[in-house]
């Protein structure tokens, strides 16, 4: 059966899967070592979801104040709730100057300051002084666009280099050889319906996170960790994927993003009572702490009586103090937002905010390189040969438990541009890659062909919206052994409702049906191994917020989770160590203490 599909064959010495800000930077910095790079994305590149980000971009530059990678460092540490590898962190907070200067000279139209330096807002959980400091102005921004300004001067960038692109090529599995190593990828040209072998000496992925595994996410329809889920059908375990960041501010309802930039600039949020109830949780930072601790604060306001609104079930963020200059100036588009979204005037009236699913801190488990690594044979860091990952698909880990805000679109360029430097050491020019086994395809081919003609009784749709709700109602911001139970069975039994998937649609061109439905796939893998995770780890640690078990508790879970899960949905969970060790001697390890603000 699988022989009657053609498949063309393309060779590279890279192939980066994903256009959005880190397979844009891996892909022109490859390019621009010489490498012969293809990008093959299933979106136009300028629509990936990085163009939604909005407040800016973490870097230690001191444009608007006292700053220093160092507390960069320390934050970013202390932000992970003890969960993230401090080499890692060190390695980006120091390559974020740089990496942000590079961009200012692509052409990234960041806001400026009076003096015409990059302008830079505070964000939450970013200090000075190790913590004992003011709030640092770190995240550099253009306007509330940031994400939209750095992907469209990406892009540019990567069209002044040789790559070669392939656009509405949906990616369908990773090509492994016997020794384990990537051999390249398989992928769907949309548009025309024809099969793509690209074998390469490296594949990188590059496909963002799975916010689509919940039913209310600031994340874009085409979410749907398609790389995640890839490598978990080629056999490898994700890492700490229990640990999904909820953004305290999505628009009540619509779940689009409002950028916690609006704190940044002063804005504050109110309960029921109109009080400023952060200052109650959070007494020296306020609406400027970290993500988990307001979005948990807020929760208990609406628990305890105090939201707003006919079912008092949502907070209000109040701007209308801030002046129409400050709206007009650094934050439009969350203005246009709110009045498309909320039918709300940001410069009258508050806007309903809930905390929405935004981002996941869990992934394909990498190095500072971006390699690919899994536990084998007793060694924690054994790299994949061949498999890298970078942006949200890939847990390096910088983010920990919890990530703070502005440094995801950092990791992007940071981690884009570590792979292509890491390559341009490892991977050679124009390679000779050693033949592929003629039934290399198979496995991947069998599979589009059941998909394709799957015929039981359940349409995609169905199966997506209960998974999602599942996700929503039980891997939520507060989380009790006996939800996680009972979500963990409910995810079992969707998952294996998926072998009674229907598919309409027989073509393979432009079949939206057929491609929702591997995107539900690569969805449905990644929920069942989050709730598996979540359940298993008995204490609370950045976002991962039990009620059974309210305490951090580093002598039995400061490690990270490796889970995988097979065809028939079993699940395996195993550890890797944190790193707690730093890259220099330019900084020192931060060691475990209580997390307050
Ligand atoms: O709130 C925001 O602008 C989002 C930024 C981020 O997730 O880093």
């Amino acid at each position: 059966m699988a022989s009657a599909y053609k498949i063309q064959e393309h060779t590279f010495d890279m192939v980066v899967v994903g256009a959005g800000g880190a397979g844009l930077r891996a892909t022109f910095g490859l390019a621009q070592k010489g490498l012969k790079t293809a990008c093959i994305t299933k979106v136009f590149p300028t629509r990936s979801h990085t163009v939604a980000a909005q407040g800016g971009v973490a870097a230690a530059l001191a444009n608007m104040g006292e700053d220093d990678w160092r507390y960069h460092f320390f934050d970013t540490v202390k932000g992970s709730d003890w969960l993230g590898d401090q080499d890692a962190i060190e390695y980006m907070c120091k390559e974020a100057i740089p990496a942000i200067i590079e961009l200012e000279h692509y052409g990234v139209p960041f806001s400026r300051t009076d003096d015409g330096k990059i302008y830079q807002r505070p964000f939450g959980g970013m200090t000075t002084r190790f913590g004992e400091g003011p709030p640092a102005q770190r995240t550099c921004a253009a306007a509330d666009r940031t994400g939209h300004a750095i992907l469209h001067t990406l892009y540019q960038q990567s069209l002044a280099h040789d790559a070669q692109f392939f656009i509405e090529y949906f990616a369908l599995d990773l090509i492994m050889d016997e020794h384990g190593a990537c051999r390249g990828v398989l992928a769907l040209d949309m548009a025309e319906g024809t099969l793509h072998l690209f074998k390469a000496q490296g594949t990188v992925l590059a496909t963002g996170g799975y916010g689509r595994a919940y039913f209310s996410a600031t994340s874009a329809h085409t979410c749907t960790g398609d790389g995640g889920g890839m490598a978990l059908r080629a056999g490898l375990g994700m890492q700490d994927m229990e640990f999904v960041q909820f953004h305290p501010t999505g628009i009540y309802g619509a779940g689009c993003l409002i950028t916690e930039g609006v704190r940044g600039e002063g804005g504050i949020l109110r309960n029921s009572n109109g009080e400023r109830f952060m200052e109650r949780y959070a007494p020296s930072v306020k609406d400027l702490a970290p993500r988990d601790m307001v979005s948990r604060s807020m929760t208990i306001e609406i628990r305890e009586g105090r939201g707003v609104g006919e079912h008092k079930d949502h907070i209000l963020l109040d701007l209308t103090h801030l002046g129409p200059e400050v709206i007009h100036e650094k934050l439009p588009g969350i203005a246009e937002s709110a009045r498309i979204f909320a039918g709300v005037d940001v410069e009258k009236q508050p806007i309903p905010v809930i905390p929405t699913v935004h981002y996941n801190m869990g992934g394909i488990p990498t190095n500072y390189h971006g390699e690919v690594v899994q536990l084998r044979d007793g060694n924690p860091d054994a790299v994949v040969p061949g498999l890298y990952a970078i942006g949200e698909a890939a847990c390096v880990s910088v983010h920990g438990a919890n990530r703070l805000g502005s440094n995801s679109l950092l990791d992007l360029v940071v981690f884009g541009r570590a792979v292509a430097n890491r390559a341009a050491e490892t991977v050679k020019r124009d390679g000779k890659q050693a033949k592929l086994a003629s039934d290399a395809c198979d496995k991947a081919l069998s599979r589009l062909d059941k998909l394709r003609n799957a015929n039981g009784g359940t349409p995609t749709s169905v199966i997506r919206d209960k998974m999602q709700r599942t996700m929503q109602a039980d891997a939520a911001v507060f989380r009790t052994g006996e939800t996680l139970a009972e979500g963990v069975a409910k995810m079992r039994d969707i998952h294996a409702s998926f072998a009674d998937v229907k598919v309409t649609d027989r073509s393979l061109i432009w079949n939206s049906d057929l491609i929702e439905t591997f995107e539900l796939s690569n969805l449905l893998d990644q929920a069942l191994v989050t709730i598996v995770s979540a359940e298993n780890r008995k204490e609370s640690r950045g976002a991962h917020a039990r009620e059974d078990f309210p305490d951090r508790d580093d002598a039995n879970w400061q490690k990270h989770t490796l889970c995988s899960v097979d065809e028939a949905g079993n699940t395996k969970i195993d550890y890797r160590p944190v790193h707690m060790y730093t890259l220099s001697g330019d900084v020192d390890v931060i060691p475990p203490k209580k997390r307050v603000y």
